[in-house]
């Protein structure tokens, strides 16, 4: 037998193995000064592209000065206790009504993490008869859910719709004899590659089973449809998505979430999702604030197109310039390259104290041996100008790695 302590001792987990040597450069690393394209890393000023805030409303100055508002007027404390008990306001029911309009539902829930509400939402929607089928590369809230759920779960390879037919097959065959229903969970856009989910095939898959469709549209909200309704307005299939996810930790640029849906189903999470029912609710100063960033997705539209601009010119001029992005058709921007991790180590580290970019590396175990992603986002808040910047400066380093000098040892003192 182990002491506990002993064995969390010996075994760090897959990311947290490497902390000694990474811990304050490679992650958590400290991004200070006013959120934007350019933010103060070590000391210097570095250009930024490691921040979903796409519309640029983190430090948009209305917003800035509504969120300073809401704190002076409530506080943090305000309210105490959760929603059902002595939590609920007004503010609260306005801005459930705001979103349910925005993302065209009957009603909507508020819960304080996104990443809980999938979780919890998930846990509180099927029983052990009921039947999940999944998308392979769903966020990890979505497979902590499926984790807690007690029945059945198949998963489909990722954004395979063939392969998602065939597991529906499965779970039908399944929840008949059960006697339970079908739940598939998928996502809007997928953070790391940017594609999105094939949602109208996926929903077209209606015709021949029965099922509900939960979207995670984390990425979506605000980035994609003509009102930045999402990925489902985007594609033309959002009165098919049955239960609608999405959170304020990216496009709205504060923290929280929601789920969105028929009435009935809502009143249902409201009075069974045990994340909300048994934890205070989101303070008044955040959901005034919330309901500010709503004010401008609403009239100002102008953000998405910038946004939508900055993306057009990041993604065509890489590709332009011979770089392979893959399959995103969202602002989520991978740039993939070949090296193994010293190199990506090398590399970034270049990037950062020899051209002053600041963006996020992926690799093993995350992706394949041997791949190396570089992930952009790009904002409303960028320039063509650190567009450009970027895309000379990546020429640089890639010629660098194909020739071999991100093979010795550390390039930049850090
Ligand atoms: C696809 C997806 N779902 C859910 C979440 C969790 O949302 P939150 O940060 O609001 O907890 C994230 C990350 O923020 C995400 O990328």
């Amino acid at each position: 037998m182990k002491d506990l302590f002993e064995k969390i001792r010996e075994n760090r987990g897959p990311i947290g193995q490497h902390a000694k040597e990474s811990h304050g450069y490679f992650t958590f690393p400290k991004l200070e000064g006013e959120i934007g394209p350019h933010m103060i890393f070590r000391g210097r000023k570095r250009l930024n592209w490691s921040l979903n805030n796409y519309l640029g409303l983190a430090n948009h100055p209305d917003i800035r000065k509504a969120d300073a508002d809401a704190a002076a007027q409530f506080g943090f404390a305000s309210p105490m206790g959760a929603r059902m008990m002595s939590g609920n306001s007004n503010y609260h029911e306005q801005l459930e009504a705001g979103l349910s309009a925005l993302v065209k539902k009957e009603d909507t829930i508020l819960c304080n993490f996104g990443y809980q509400a999938i979780l919890s939402a998930i846990d509180c929607l099927v029983d052990r008869r009921d039947v999940i089928v999944y998308d392979a590369e769903s966020h990890a809230c979505i497979l902590d859910g499926v984790r807690l759920h007690m029945g059945k779960r198949f998963v489909f390879k990722h954004n395979d719709v063939e392969d998602c037919e065939k597991q529906l097959q499965r779970a039908t065959k399944l929840a008949e004899e059960t006697g339970g229903a079908i739940l598939v969970i998928t996502e809007g856009v997928f953070g790391m590659r940017g594609d999105q989910g094939r949602l109208k095939e996926i929903c077209a898959l209606k015709s021949k089973y029965t099922f509900r469709l939960l979207v995670d549209d984390a990425h979506g909200i605000g980035t994609l449809g003509k009102t930045g309704g999402g990925t489902g307005e985007e594609q033309g299939c959002q009165d098919q998505i049955d239960i609608y996810f999405g959170t304020f930790a990216k496009s709205f640029a504060l923290i929280g979430g929601f789920i969105s849906s028929d009435e009935n189903i809502v009143e249902y999470l409201r009075y069974n999702m045990r994340s909300q029912i048994f934890a205070k609710s989101l303070p008044l100063a955040l959901v005034l604030g919330a309901l500010k960033r709503l004010e401008l997705i609403n009239t100002q539209p102008q953000l998405k197109d910038k946004l939508w601009d900055i993306t057009n010119a990041l993604q065509s001029g890489l590709k332009n310039a011979g770089f392979e992005i893959g399959v995103t058709n969202s602002p989520v921007t991978p740039v993939y390259m070949n090296g193994s991790i010293p190199e990506a180590t090398n590399l970034i580290m270049d990037l950062r104290e020899n051209f002053d970019i600041f963006c996020s590396m992926v690799v093993y175990p995350v992706v394949p041996k041997g791949m190396i992603i570089l992930r952009l986002i790009p904002t409303a808040v960028h320039t063509m100008d650190d567009v450009n910047y970027t895309i000379e400066s990546f020429s640089k380093i890639v010629h660098k790695l194909k020739s071999g000098q991100y093979m010795s040892d550390k390039i930049a003192a850090v």
